[in-house]
């Protein structure tokens, strides 16, 4: 392995993933691990130049006081225990307690090499993910969205075509969203892609489907049932690659352990299909999975793009979808981006998108009346997504985008801005 590892065992503070992104922005790697890891366990890490007891205010777990395995002791690695202020009080990285004396134990103490950088994060998975896959298969749900994404292309550069990528088009997508993932995968790295076309399938069982929440289960559903379709005609998979990240496994901080147990059911897939997990960017930070992305050669529209939600277009086509206003939400998300593109704003909005509500207004179009649907903009800014501020966006820039919607998008003779902050409105409408 090319890199140096510092451990943190989880004692219950809240600090570990505070403590895990200092070591790493000194360019130290390092992981998260929970406080009864064997010295089996421990010893079978690579590289492992030092430990960190990371302890909260009492080393509470549960309810229970909590300590390490005596035996972690004479294991010979280096130790420091770090025990919390109790108060919670708003710091950055730099004015964390500390900071001087974590530096000391990393490089003087510990003599770890300051290493960690994707080239070297790359080279060690491929090496992990040979040794777990030998000649097998892995299977591959690729959406197109940024983990997916970079988890394929980690896969193609370690197994090549013993990856297979299934990517199921719902019919939700954005415009040229399923084709760019199949020139991408397909035609620049060679994947073994498997392509399903299941708009029809998914528009027909969402017809007359009004209520969101019923929605997004029809659509969460049928894509894990197309997905399982799909993986029961292939022969000789034995394993499942995931796009689980970090956060997503460190994100109840104690529970560390029974976080990753509860990931071995994602997917919801049935319990007949037995698979294992090929997770190799469970380590990562969203990032640093955006730089591995880079870093393996993912085209940046890919690796930057915003955030999209599951159900896709299905919750920006409000009420009970049907064609001509899926097309319009499409066609008007796909001008709104271009635009925003354009104006520089895609570098500096979280995320933009437009929705067409369900009912029509009076308007009139070459000197006759007409009775058209409304497109609604929306641009937001956010850091975690549970509140949100809108984007004061330019009028010209608004204007100009107005202008092209009512142009070129049929059915449509409105365009609104959408003002709402959240809360009490949630970034998306469904
Ligand atoms: P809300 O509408 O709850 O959205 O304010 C918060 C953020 O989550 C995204 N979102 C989803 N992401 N699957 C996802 O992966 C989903 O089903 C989903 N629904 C909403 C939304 O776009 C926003 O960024």
């Amino acid at each position: 392995m090319k890199q140096d590892m510092i451990v943190i065992l989880d004692l219950g503070s809240t600090e570990n993933t505070t403590v895990a992104r200092q070591i790493r922005d000194m360019g130290v790697y390092s992981e998260i691990h929970p406080h009864d890891i064997t010295p089996e366990e421990l010893k079978s890490l690579e590289n492992v130049k030092g430990i960190i007891l990371n302890g909260g205010e009492n080393r509470v777990v549960d309810g229970a006081a909590v300590d390490v395995d005596p035996a972690l002791y004479q294991c010979g690695y280096p130790m420091i225990a770090i025990d919390h202020p109790t108060a919670r009080c708003e710091r950055t990285l730099d004015t964390l307690p500390g900071t001087e004396a974590l530096r000391e134990f990393v490089f003087d103490v510990c003599q770890a090499q300051a290493n960690w950088n994707m080239k070297n994060f790359i080279e060690d998975q491929v090496e992990l993910i040979r040794r777990q896959v030998g000649d097998r298969k892995v299977l591959l749900a690729l959406s197109g969205g940024v983990d997916s994404s970079v988890v394929a292309a980690m896969l193609i550069r370690a197994v090549g075509r013993q990856l297979v990528c299934v990517h199921v088009n719902h019919g939700l997508m954005r415009k040229n969203e399923s084709e760019s993932v199949i020139q991408v995968f397909r035609d620049q790295l060679h994947a073994n892609l498997i392509y399903v076309d299941a708009t029809e399938r998914f528009l027909g069982k969402l017809e007359n489907v009004a209520d969101p929440e019923q929605k997004r289960k029809i659509i969460g559903g049928e894509f894990i049932r197309v997905f399982e379709e799909e993986a029961r005609k292939l022969e000789g998979i034995d394993f499942l690659g995931q796009g689980t990240i970090y956060p997503d496994i460190i994100e109840s901080g104690t529970k560390t352990a029974k976080m990753v147990k509860s990931h071995h059911n994602v997917g919801g897939l049935p319990e007949d299909l037995k698979f294992e997990l090929v997770e190799p960017l469970k380590q990562l930070f969203k990032d640093e999975v955006r730089a591995c992305g880079v870093e393996l050669g993912l085209p940046a529209s890919m690796v930057y793009r915003q955030p999209f939600p599951g159900p896709g277009l299905g919750v920006r086509c409000l009420g009970a979808i049907t064609r001509d206003r899926l097309e319009a939400v499409r066609e008007s998300d796909a001008i709104l981006r271009e635009e925003f593109e354009k104006a520089g704003l895609n570098k500096k909005v979280w995320q933009y998108f437009t929705v067409v509500p369900d009912f029509k207004s009076v308007g009139v179009k070459n000197n006759a009346r007409c009775f058209d649907y409304m497109v609604i903009i929306r641009a937001i800014n956010t850091v975690d997504a549970m509140s949100a501020t809108v984007e004061r966006v330019d009028w010209d820039v608004l204007q100009k985008i107005t202008d092209r919607i009512l142009k070129e998008v049929e059915h449509v003779n409105r365009v609104c801005f959408d003002m709402s902050p959240k809360p009490p409105a949630t970034i998306e409408f469904e």
